[in-house]
């Protein structure tokens, strides 16, 4: 099975990627994760990526596609269950995933959208931590780590994301708005778009798309 969760920055995305790995055989894609790995070992991919994340906008398509191409179809996980995290996430980036599943004789099973107000959603960013040694999420709000900013696992200091900085926040927004929201209405057209009530704590929100996949868990 091959699924996209779809959703504006701070729908919770990565959380539900990391919960629906744990119960189901999944791999997660997270482009994201894959070019803050690239710029953080300042690879080739880093440095291309690096400016356009740092104000929040997209890193350029063809970028994107033939990452996407590398890490499946090259590297023989088509067979695999795979959730794609923030990919595609422009009507070309989807265009060239049909086209990318066409010539390797694969497909799309489901798209999941995921819903949450953008009030919600600023707060859950602007108050997202991460550790930097194991990348455990945290969230000063809904999850905070025992002590005050230090990882429970490791006792790593906690770093907030360059790009959840509020400024940042309200561009990637205004960016999803503009370039991404577009793709609930092209996977409706193909009719495998399912819409989720993501605003409900994690473990709801985690029932409401095991739900709308129609998996058993
Ligand atoms: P990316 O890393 O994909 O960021 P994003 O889409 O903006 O998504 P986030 O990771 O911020 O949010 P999420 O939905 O995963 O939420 P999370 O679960 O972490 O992309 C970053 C940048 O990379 C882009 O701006 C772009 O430059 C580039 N990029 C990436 N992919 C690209 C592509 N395909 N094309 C071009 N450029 C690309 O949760 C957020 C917080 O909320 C956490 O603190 C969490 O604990 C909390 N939380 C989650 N769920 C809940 C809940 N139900 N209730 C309460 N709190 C919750």
């Amino acid at each position: 099975m091959k699924i996209v969760l779809l959703g504006p920055p701070g729908a919770g995305k990565g959380t539900q990627s990391q919960m629906l790995v744990k119960t189901f055989n999944f791999l997660q894609i997270s482009t994201g994760d894959i070019l803050r790995d690239a710029v953080k070992n300042k690879t080739e991919l880093g440095e291309k990526a690096k400016m356009y994340m740092d104000k929040g906008e997209l890193v350029p398509d063809e970028i994107i596609i033939s990452l996407i191409e590398d890490i499946i179809y090259k590297n023989n996980k088509k067979d695999m269950n795979i959730i794609f995290d923030g990919f595609p996430r422009t009507v070309v980036q989807a265009q060239g995933l049909e086209k990318l599943m066409e010539n390797y004789s694969d497909r799309l099973d489901a798209v999941v959208s995921m819903n949450v107000k953008d009030e919600i959603l600023i707060s859950r960013l602007t108050s997202r931590r991460i550790c930097p040694t194991c990348n455990t999420v945290y969230n000063l709000i809904t999850t905070p780590p025992k002590n005050d900013e230090i990882c429970d696992y490791d006792g790593t200091r906690l770093i907030q994301r360059d790009d959840d900085k509020l400024e940042t926040v309200r561009n990637r927004l205004k960016v999803y708005r503009e370039q991404t929201e577009a793709l609930v209405d092209f996977y409706k057209k193909i009719g495998i778009l399912k819409e989720v009530n993501a605003e409900c704590k994690p473990e709801e929100v985690f029932k409401n798309i095991v739900k709308a996949l129609g998996l058993n868990s």
